[in-house]
C-alpha cells in the first residue's frame, strides 16, 4: 500500500503530465479566426485525453479545447474526470481560465467539483490553479432533475 506522501507525489506527477500534454497539443489548435490557440487535457480513470479549440468560418460553431478533450474522454468510456489542464498562449499572461460553457460541461463529468483541479498554463511557465467548485460555485449538476 502506498503512503499518503507517495500518493500525493504521484498525484502531482500525474498533474504535471497533464499540463505537459496540454502544452504539447496546443499548436494543433485550429484557430485561424481568433489566432487564440488553446490546448486542453483532462485526467480521468487513470487516463489522459486531450483536445484543441476548433474554429469554423461560421463563427458560432467553434468548439473550445476543454470540450474537445471531454468528448474524447467520453467517447473512450471515461466519464469520471478529476482534473483539467488548459494551455493558452504566451501573450495571454496570466493564462486564461476556462469559459463559462466549458465550466458547466466539466461539471457534468467532475467526480467531485470540490477536489477537481483546474490548471491554466502558458508555454512560458505561468500558472494559475483553482478547484472547479471555486470557478463554478453553487453549480447545476442535474441532481434536481426528475
Ligand atoms: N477558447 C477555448 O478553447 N477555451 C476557453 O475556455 C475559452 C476560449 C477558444 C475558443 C475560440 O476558438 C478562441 O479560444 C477565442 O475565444
Amino acid at each position: 500500500m502506498s503512503t499518503p506522501d507517495k500518493e500525493a507525489s504521484s498525484q502531482q506527477a500525474d498533474l504535471e503530465a497533464l499540463v505537459a500534454q496540454a502544452i504539447a497539443i496546443q499548436p494543433r489548435a485550429w484557430a485561424p479566426y481568433s489566432r487564440f490557440f488553446v490546448g486542453a487535457a483532462v485526467w480521468g480513470e487513470g487516463q489522459v485525453f486531450s483536445g484543441v479549440n476548433v474554429e469554423n468560418a461560421s463563427f458560432g460553431l467553434t468548439i473550445c479545447a476543454e470540450r474537445a478533450a471531454i468528448t474524447a474522454a467520453v467517447a473512450s468510456g471515461v466519464t469520471q474526470l478529476t482534473a483539467v489542464a488548459v494551455c493558452t498562449q504566451t501573450q495571454a499572461s496570466p493564462p486564461s481560465s476556462p469559459c463559462g460553457a466549458c465550466r458547466q460541461v466539466l461539471r457534468e463529468f467532475a467526480a467531485d467539483p470540490r477536489t477537481f483541479r483546474v490548471i491554466a498554463v502558458n508555454p512560458d511557465g505561468a500558472r494559475r490553479e483553482w478547484t472547479l467548485a471555486e470557478l463554478l460555485p453553487d453549480s447545476f449538476s442535474g441532481a434536481e432533475l426528475p
